[in-house]
């Protein structure tokens, strides 16, 4: 049940919940203050990456949005990567397995992806949204992905209580959200790089091929193109 949370910090101060809302990047409001959070258990129409629909039956995932007003003159699509930090970490303690960030904003169990992070800029106030899928079954995940999804369910063969995620991902996100405000991406790098899933792999991006050797502390990603080092700003990736 997700209608009350007990902040354990800054972040769900206030806390926004409706049973079904049409996105939670919508229901945290036009203004919202600094933690600020917004959950729904159904959501009508919710946003992906790229123009994407984001969807699941009603009460199997987590469907949340936060409010963050970084210093000025930081660069904001940062966050993106701190929020797949955030529930990586949310996931490995709920599951106790391995879990890995694909660049930019996917969170990998198994090769599988079980979350999405999706940054919206306000101003100066960034909404980031975070959906994870917790107990949706195999029939339950989105038939269309163009690799197969998976939730914790499906991977660990159990359910999940999904208040206690959501609790690990805010307190996580607070913490890393703070490291970034101090110093930001270089004080995630080695966290960053322990969970990188790109590295090492052969990967396409906009037209450009090479092997990933990495997130750099810009957030990039880097390629080795044959001899060649390219830097890789943002795009849809391709991998064998
Ligand atoms: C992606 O991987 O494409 C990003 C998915 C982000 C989904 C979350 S669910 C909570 C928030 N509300 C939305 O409408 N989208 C984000």
């Amino acid at each position: 049940m997700l209608e009350t949370l007990e902040p354990r910090g800054r972040f769900g101060r206030p806390y926004l919940y409706e049973p079904e809302c049409e996105s939670t990047q919508l229901l945290i409001g036009a203004n919202p203050e600094e933690g600020t959070v917004a959950v729904c258990d159904f959501q009508s129409a919710g946003r992906g990456r790229l123009g994407r629909t984001w969807e699941a039956p009603a009460g199997t995932a987590i469907h949340c949005s936060v409010a963050l007003a970084p210093p000025a003159g930081r660069a904001p699509q940062e966050l993106t990567l701190v929020g797949a930090l955030a529930a990586a970490d949310a996931v490995e303690v709920a599951t106790d397995l391995f879990v890995q960030v694909k660049w930019p904003n996917d969170v990998m169990l198994n090769r599988r992806k079980v979350a999405g992070v999706l940054g919206e800029l306000r101003g100066g106030t960034v909404v980031l949204g975070i959906g994870i899928n917790v107990n949706q079954t195999r029939e339950q995940l989105p038939p269309d992905a163009r690799r197969p999804a998976g939730s914790l369910r499906t991977l660990t063969g159990t359910e999940h209580d999904r208040a206690q995620v959501l609790s690990t991902l805010l307190w996580r996100l607070e913490h890393h959200y703070d490291e970034w405000r101090e110093g930001g991406l270089a004080a995630l790098y080695p966290d960053i790089g322990a969970r990188d899933f790109l590295r090492g792999r052969r990967v396409t991006v906009d037209g450009v091929s090479g092997t990933v050797i990495g997130i750099d502390r810009a957030g990039r990603l880097e390629l080795d193109t044959g001899g060649e080092r390219r830097l890789v700003e943002s795009g849809e990736i391709s991998y064998s």
